[in-house]
């Protein structure tokens, strides 16, 4: 366990936001996550979990302890004719797992290639791209309890999974800590390619026949020319979630706006992606001092350098605002705001 008092955090978000905690730990196991627990501070002051700081915005300094979560560890639990059960560590990083899983042939994740961030954090919004969700893998989550240190399994179903969305997010928010997560994989594996983007980049390499190493170089591919690499041009991937509007609204929209996507969604409503919205409201790539949309997807912000936390929130704000206006649909942020 290490501290380290008056800390930086610019290193540790990916919008490269220059903020201060006043003081980092950083611990490696789930018995130095317990030990950080127990110190009085924690029970008095302030105090946050960092993973891979790929999904927050700090809009000023942290006046407590941030806890940086480094707990590692990849190991096959068990395995059958078919399936192979994985556990990983949460502090992780989500990628190198997917491309250990890709290189062992491992299918269930490979959708969800490029994805910043740790393990950890994939069940609390339950990270998904190009038709795959994590939650269609995940058997259950090892979590410690904050207040009194035990150990809390979760199956799949308690983990309460909805569209980036968890038990995390609302009954155990600040109640539990992930330390570990059991992935169920499959050794047969067979692709899901039925995200467009991804048929139409396999059929450009002249790939008929993919395995799970195609969809995730592809996957890769897209992603790459698609979103900005944050190590480039600090952002956080999505800023808002996709909206799902009554059918009555998405109707009356569509009169107005014959080209609007909507995708029906089991409980009858229709989700529009945010994306579009903005980019109609004139917003993709428009730059507002140092921050602003990125010029290929409207639903990502940039930090085009010294951006604060704060800059950025109000540019999201006008942008949520804009959208409101012009289409009356509020757009619920996809990024925690500390
Ligand atoms: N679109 C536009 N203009 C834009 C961006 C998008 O018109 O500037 C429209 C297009 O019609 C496009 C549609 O939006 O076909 C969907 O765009 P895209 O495939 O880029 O996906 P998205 O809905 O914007 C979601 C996830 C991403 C995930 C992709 C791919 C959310 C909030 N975001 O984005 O996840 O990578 O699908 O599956 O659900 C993230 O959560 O941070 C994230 C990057």
């Amino acid at each position: 366990m290490k501290t380290e008092p008056g800390r930086s955090l610019k290193e540790l978000n990916t919008f490269g936001v220059d903020v201060n905690a006043d003081k980092l730990i950083t611990i490696t196991t789930a018995e130095e996550l317990k030990q950080a627990l127990s110190l009085p501070e924690i029970k008095t002051n302030r105090w946050m979990v960092l993973g891979g700081g790929s999904n927050i915005l700090f809009t000023r300094d942290f006046n407590g302890t941030v806890i940086l979560n480094k707990i590692k560890g990849i190991e096959k639990i068990k395995e059958d004719d078919t399936h192979i059960w994985i556990k990983a560590g949460s502090g992780e990083v989500w990628h190198e797992l997917v491309l250990w899983c890709v290189n062992k042939n491992y299918g269930g994740i490979e959708n969800l290639s490029l994805i910043p961030g740790s393990t950890g954090a994939g069940p609390i919004q339950n990270i998904g791209a190009y038709g795959v969700e994590i939650k269609d893998v995940i058997e259950s989550v090892e979590a410690i309890m904050v207040e009194d240190g035990s150990l809390r399994v979760l199956t799949n179903s308690e983990c309460l999974f909805g569209y980036r969305d968890s038990i995390f997010k609302h009954e155990l928010k600040g109640k539990c800590i992930i330390v570990s997560v059991v992935f169920k994989l499959s050794k047969n594996p067979e692709v899901n390619t039925s995200y467009g983007a991804i048929k139409q980049e396999l059929e450009k390499a002249g790939i008929i026949h993919p395995g799970i190493k195609d969809v995730s170089d592809a996957v890769i591919r897209i992603r790459r020319s698609k979103l900005p690499d944050p190590s480039a041009l600090g952002n956080a991937g999505s800023f808002f979630k996709n909206p799902e509007v009554e059918k009555e609204l998405y109707e009356k929209l569509k009169r107005d706006n014959e080209t609007i996507p909507g995708f029906i969604q089991p409980s009858g409503k229709i989700k529009v992606p945010a994306g579009w919205l903005i980019e109609q409201c004139g917003l993709k790539g428009k730059r507002v001092g140092n921050t602003g949309t990125h010029k290929d997807q409207a639903l990502v912000i940039v930090n085009y350098g010294n951006a604060s936390g704060k800059e950025i929130l109000d540019f999201a704000d006008y942008v949520a605002a804009q959208v409101n206006s012009r289409f009356g649909i509020t757009l619920e942020k996809e990024v925690n705001i500390v």
